[in-house]
């Protein structure tokens, strides 16, 4: 009997990325080839040098996953490529090469909405079945509170007004002269400062409704740089930190809760990048006990843009009996997934 395993293709952003899975999703073998030391010199990602270096690392990136994970292309049975949201040039290059090797081994080819692919992440590691529960996902273009019934049944249930929560790090981080992206250094200079320095606003944390806002948090964190004459340094900065970090999570947190009162479901899950912050994963675990909530974080290898999430998708896709999508379907930089 043949193995039909799983080739996903990611190249959304700025990360290069190539999984092998199983028939079930769960990988084998998932690269990433970050391309984050060439945009850090720009603050931020650079669409043109993204989509160039997607071409040039692709497919070397490709063999050396079929390589490690001992697979031959003929073993292939579903390849898949993230469509959409992203950067057009970067999701051309995934798209295209993906297409082109499904056509090729004569496979069925599954083109995957990159927030699918970040919403069921958390079900990758351990691999877990996917039940009706309530999503938030958190990343550098995203902040999405989403109900889910099943693979493929999405229902928003709020999100971001503005700025998402990862771009908010990301952007205070460029005010207070961090290394890009902003988030994973505030966190760690978070991490031995004092939370209760400065009392940066929660937006919208009792709005009534599920929609989050961050930039007035951001305008915050500039006024309050300029009123201390510049970036604070050393444990001033740390407190700084810290305390920006909270009003993030206090405001995550809290929305959090509030989606699974009101759609009474009783299982939540938290994926994306900014789910690798250590204080979200302690607040949520400890509030979401609290309320008698289980709560499943995505795995931090899989919770950045990975190439795996895309596999697990597009397998759990298949497995609940979705069609394959058309080859002569085209990328969307701003498809939505609910
Ligand atoms: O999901 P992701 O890799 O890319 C998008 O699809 O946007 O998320 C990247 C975002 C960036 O904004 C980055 O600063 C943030 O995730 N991030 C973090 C942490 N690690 C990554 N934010 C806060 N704390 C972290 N530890
Ligand atoms: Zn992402």
């Amino acid at each position: 009997m043949s193995v039909e395993l799983v080739l996903a293709i990611e190249t959304s952003c700025d990360e290069t990325a190539v999984a092998v899975a199983d028939a079930q999703g769960r990988p084998l073998v998932s690269r990433v080839a970050s391309q984050v030391k060439l945009h850090a010199p720009y603050g931020g990602v650079v669409p043109e040098l993204a989509s160039r270096n997607h071409s040039l690392d692709l497919r070397p990136l490709l063999d050396s996953a079929l390589t490690e994970a001992g697979v031959t292309p003929r073993e292939i049975g579903l390849v898949a490529a993230t469509s959409g949201p992203g950067l057009a040039s970067s999701l051309l290059v995934g798209d295209t090469l993906a297409k082109a090797v499904a056509v090729g081994l004569g496979c069925p080819f599954y083109s995957i909405n990159h927030m699918e692919g970040h919403l069921l992440s958390p079900f990758l590691h351990p691999h877990r079945k996917i039940e009706p529960h309530v999503a938030l996902i958190v990343s550098g273009g995203h902040t999405l509170l989403i109900e889910v019934r099943g693979v493929g049944d999405y229902r928003r249930l709020g999100s971001t007004k503005d700025d998402a929560a990862g771009e908010a790090f990301d952007k205070v981080g460029k005010l207070l002269g961090l290394p890009y992206p902003g988030g994973p250094e505030i966190a760690k200079l978070a991490a031995s400062g004092c939370r209760d320095t400065h009392a940066f606003p929660r937006s919208m944390i009792h709005s009534g409704d599920l929609e989050f806002s961050f930039s007035g948090l951001k305008t915050s964190a500039r006024v309050l740089i300029d009123r201390l004459g510049g970036a604070p340094q050393d444990g001033a900065l740390a407190d700084f930190c810290a305390s920006f970090e909270e009003a993030i999570v206090d405001i995550l947190v809290t929305k959090m809760l509030e989606a699974c009162r009101r759609t009474g479901l009783r299982l939540a899950a938290i994926s994306g990048g900014v789910s690798c912050n250590r204080r979200l994963r302690e607040r949520t675990n400890a509030e979401a006990a609290k309320a008698g909530i289980e709560l499943i974080l995505a795995d931090p290898a899989y919770s950045t843009d990975n190439a795996a999430m895309i596999a697990f998708a597009a397998a759990s896709r298949r497995l609940a009996g979705f069609p394959p999508s058309p080859l002569d379907g085209d990328i969307n930089p701003n498809l939505r997934l609910a």
